[in-house]
């Protein structure tokens, strides 16, 4: 640890704490003083460190960690409409991965909607750089950072055709990742599974991920399967990322449907074969048996399959509000009908296309063979729509992987469960001096318990804060901890920033 330093003007103290870096190093006992947006001293600082002006913190032995990085988000729209990010705040984070699946803010088409129905704001903006300032002006009380999504891109040049791009398209959609890796974007995202990414054959992804490998980037994906061919999908994202010649980020890594729980091995021994012979492969995964999306993408309205629809539980449904936080086997039983009925009915209702699902697809032991894995970090796949009943993941991530599969099932130790949240996750997706406690940082910090921290959030009751997270800095503000009236909560701080790459 560096030699305590302080110029007796620092503006934050916290004392007594149990730091844990974030490289994945065992805790150690010590201070750590922050001036302006910067961490300025780690060790052991003299009593008289602090001028008249500094807030001290008394951790009590408690855990000190870097922010916790929220790598898979569709928080682009929510930094706009809930600029609080209490839900991703309340967890520990500081910063987020926005874009994901292939769906991003930017680009758009002024004033027009976004058809995932995933961002929820009619755009202000037309690139990045716009979306930018629209960011900026709500001050959020996170960081965030940018990829741009291959669905959004497609859509705004090709609409919903089911075909090959031109020329003339291909060309335009390329300069559509150029741009936004311009202006500040870490790389380029898809979403396999979902229209319009899936009318995409491999070379159009190659052809476009190629912008983002020349400014250095990433590709994240969603594959196009993840269950009965993950393996192939698996081979695919591997493929693209060699022949454009960039790092290669598999989103949410799971092996669903129960025909293929307890698989999810075969999956990461392919991605480790990848990287022994040079390929570049993380992963991330969200700590929960259920995934989450919006529904119309998940089933064929003329053909539902009724084994996924016996496995669907409505998060948001303007279509039959009274659906929601329900299973739609069980309302099949009330109404005297089938779970593919209510799926089918519910699509075909005026506001159907904007119903969210979560679907339980997904096997406990792959979730704990995952969170093994040393590449593995941690990211929500949260949907803030807040509307309905959403998928816990979206208030419960970071504390759950602490609580469960740290502290009860010791699948991972606390140290490198935090080093998959902060320092791995800001190297890969470029975020400059954060993820570590170390002089000169940017002062991202979240103080906790780890004896108490824990998710509260259920499927039942799932906008539920956690416990034990005592106080979370960004970017040198109090955003979490003690308010003026002696209280602990949120702050009010908008001191997030809108991250560039690498810079
Ligand atoms: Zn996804
Ligand atoms: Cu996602």
């Amino acid at each position: 640890m560096a030699p305590p330093r302080t110029n007796g003007a620092v503006d934050l103290i916290i004392r007594n704490a149990s730091i844990l870096d974030g490289t994945g190093r065992e805790a150690v006992a010590g201070d750590v003083a922050v001036t302006g947006d910067r961490i300025t001293s780690v060790g052991t600082l003299p009593a008289d460190a602090q001028g008249p002006s500094t807030i001290t913190i008394d951790a009590g032995g408690h855990c000190l960690a870097p922010g916790f990085v929220d790598v898979h988000t569709h928080d682009d729209g929510a930094l706009l409409r809930y600029p609080g990010m209490e839900f991703k705040l309340s967890q520990g984070c500081t910063s987020l991965v926005i874009g994901n699946c292939g769906f991003s803010a930017a680009p758009a088409q002024l004033g027009e909607a976004d058809p995932s129905g995933l961002i929820g704001v009619e755009p202000t903006w037309t690139d990045l750089e716009g979306f930018r300032r629209a960011v900026e002006a709500a001050h959020p009380s996170v960081n965030a950072m940018a990829l741009v999504g291959h669905n959004s891109i497609r859509t705004l040049v090709m609409g919903e055709e089911r075909r090959e791009p031109t020329d003339d398209e291909l060309a335009r959609m390329r300069r559509h990742v150029a741009l936004a890796m311009e202006q500040g974007a870490c790389g380029f995202s898809t979403g396999l599974i979902y229209r319009p990414g899936r009318w995409a054959r491999t070379d159009e992804v190659i052809e476009l991920t190629r912008e983002a490998a020349a400014a250095g980037g990433l590709y994240a994906t969603h594959m196009r399967n993840e269950g009965d061919h993950l393996l192939a999908a698996v081979d695919e994202a591997i493929h693209i990322g060699r022949t454009a010649g960039l790092p290669v980020q598999i989103s949410h890594h799971k092996s669903a449907g129960r025909r293929n729980w307890g698989r999810i091995g075969e999956s990461l021994a392919k991605v480790d074969a990848a990287n022994a012979a040079g390929a570049d492969v993380t992963l991330d995964v969200y700590p929960y048996t259920a995934g989450s999306g919006p529904m119309a993408q998940y089933f064929d309205v003329d053909n539902v399959d009724p084994e996924l629809a016996e496995v669907i539980r409505f998060a948001s449904c303007p279509a039959i509000p009274d659906y929601e936080g329900r299973m739609a086997v069980d309302i099949a039983v009330e109404e005297n009908t089938s779970a593919a009925a209510i799926i089918e009915k519910v699509l075909r209702s005026p506001k159907g296309d904007r119903t969210v699902c979560i679907q339980f697809i997904i096997d406990e032991t792959d979730v704990e063979e995952n969170l093994r894995h040393p590449l593995m970090m941690v990211g929500s796949d949260g949907i803030p729509d807040l509307k309905g009943r959403p998928h816990p993941r979206l208030f419960g991530t970071f504390p759950k992987v602490l609580s469960h599969y740290v502290r009860d099932r010791h699948i991972l130790s606390l140290s490198e469960a935090v080093r998959r949240m902060t320092s791995l996750s800001c190297d890969r997706f470029g975020l400059v001096d954060r993820g570590r406690i170390a002089e000169g940082q940017f002062a991202d910090l979240v103080l906790f318990d780890p004896v108490t921290v824990a998710d509260t959030a259920t499927y039942d009751d799932p906008k539920r804060e956690a416990v034990g997270i005592e106080a979370v800095i960004v970017n040198g503000a109090i955003a979490f901890g003690a308010r003026p009236d002696g209280s602990v909560g949120h702050t009010g701080a908008g001191a997030g920033r809108f991250l560039r790459y690498r810079s």
